[in-house]
């Protein structure tokens, strides 16, 4: 936790009430929803404000001289002043925005990755990355030639960074590409050791902050990473928009991504240059009401506060973890909530995820079955599935209760 004093108790009831959802009914009961690490809620703030941005200000961005494109670009080049703050980056040229967190991903491996690797250079990933974080590396190593490496973990789903070393005996490490928070079990990644031991071997590293900019306070520059990839509709935002921070220095040094309007600095028959940063990555029309979107979810978390929101999801975590060790068959993954985030993936002896988010759904408590997108990890534990309780600023000890009382529910089922 970023604050030196203990952050104050969030006041859950009133943030409920900010989020519409929170007032319909599923199977006859409030929604206890633990499904927030797959896609969160929206607050009306968000709502609200996307509805007036359509009706008062929406046009293209960058293109219209008019006052509605003045008001536009304003709006879209204002979020990306927001997540530059939320961030602690230096400058707006470092925040592209893309689609979503695989985007900001790929934008990497591909602009970065497939021109500057090749035969004897070693890509290292991890064992407990989202398929976003590793596909696209094994990938590009696989085209250019270099080593694709995969950073195991331990029993406790805890990266085991002694593997280092016998990677390194594999050739020359020219990326490390892990995320700070896993969303399958929710161990929290040392990642500025990871980061400072990339940097010694001259190295960079791709840091997937996907499942930790909605719940943590971030600076890029204490992470010690040289890219830092997110997604709106994580952290109340809407869907289809996503961030990469980057290094100015390597964003500029980088070939670019996607093609055509906007990236361009000129065009003729002979030749095309790139635009400045961070358009040279932004190519064709943006997604102009999910940046802006985007920004206006920033000011929520900001004004409740991101310290806040990690404490209150600490508490949920700790709290879920007592009550699953008493329930009956039930195993929990991981490491311990020290070092975890809010989040919580189990198995039950009696039935297969998905019969569990089944019945918990007829309790009114959403969460998320299945391997997560994460795969390697669910290999590496002998599973082919978890249910994962997920927990944000919305959240409350009762929905833990109602995931017990389902869970009881499963075993009169299964059991
Ligand atoms: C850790 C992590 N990385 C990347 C992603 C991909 O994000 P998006 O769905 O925005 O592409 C997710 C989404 O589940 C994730 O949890």
């Amino acid at each position: 936790m970023s604050s030196l004093t203990t952050p104050t108790a969030l006041d859950v009831p009133r943030i409920r009430a900010d989020f519409p959802v929170f007032e319909e009914r599923f199977n006859g009961r409030e929604l206890a929803f633990l499904d927030s690490a797959n896609s969160s809620q929206k607050p009306r703030h968000v709502l609200e404000g996307l509805t007036e941005f359509y009706e008062h200000s929406y046009s293209n961005v960058h293109r219209a001289v008019y006052e509605l494109g003045e008001r536009a670009t304003a709006a879209y080049e204002g979020a990306r002043e927001k997540v530059r703050v939320l961030l602690g980056a230096d400058s707006t040229r470092e925040i592209v925005f893309t689609r979503n967190g695989t985007e900001a991903l790929n934008l990497v491996a591909y602009a970065w990755g497939l021109s500057e690797l090749g035969p004897g250079d070693v890509v290292v990933s991890t064992v407990l990355e989202h398929h976003s974080n590793f596909v696209p590396w094994q990938y590009v190593a696989k085209r250019s030639g270099a080593e694709f490496a995969m950073l195991g973990a331990d029993a406790a789903g805890e990266l085991d960074l002694e593997q280092l070393d016998e990677i390194e005996r594999r050739g020359r490490i020219r990326l490390v590409a892990l995320g700070l928070i896993s969303n399958s079990i929710g161990t929290v990644n040392p990642v500025e050791e990871v980061a400072a031991w990339a940097r010694e071997r001259e190295a960079l590293t791709v840091v997937d902050a996907c499942q930790a900019a909605p719940h943590r306070q971030l600076d890029v520059a204490t992470l010690g990473a040289d890219f830092v990839a997110l997604t709106g509709h994580k952290m109340l935002g809407p869907s289809g928009i996503g961030v990469l921070w980057g290094r100015q220095e390597l964003l500029s040094a980088m070939e670019p991504f996607n093609l055509g309007g906007e990236m361009i600095r000129s065009v003729s028959e002979r030749e095309t240059t790139w635009n400045e940063l961070p358009n040279k990555f932004e190519a064709g029309t943006p997604p102009i009401a999910q940046a802006y979107g985007l920004g206006l979810a920033v000011d929520y978390l900001t004004n409740v506060g991101l310290d806040r929101i990690e404490a209150h999801e600490h508490d949920l975590t700790v709290y879920a973890m007592e009550q699953l060790a008493t329930a009956e068959g039930v195993s929990v993954l991981g490491p311990p909530p020290e070092r975890r985030g809010g989040i919580v993936s189990f198995t039950i002896d009696c039935a297969h995820p998905h019969d569990v988010a089944q019945i918990l759904d007829s309790h009114g408590v959403a969460v998320r079955a299945g391997h997560h997108c994460t795969q390697p990890a669910m290999e590496h534990f002998g599973i082919p599935a978890t249910t994962r309780a997920s927990f944000y600023l919305y959240n409350t000890r009762e929905d833990v209760d109602r995931l017990l009382e389902g869970l009881a529910g499963v075993r009169a089922t299964f059991g």
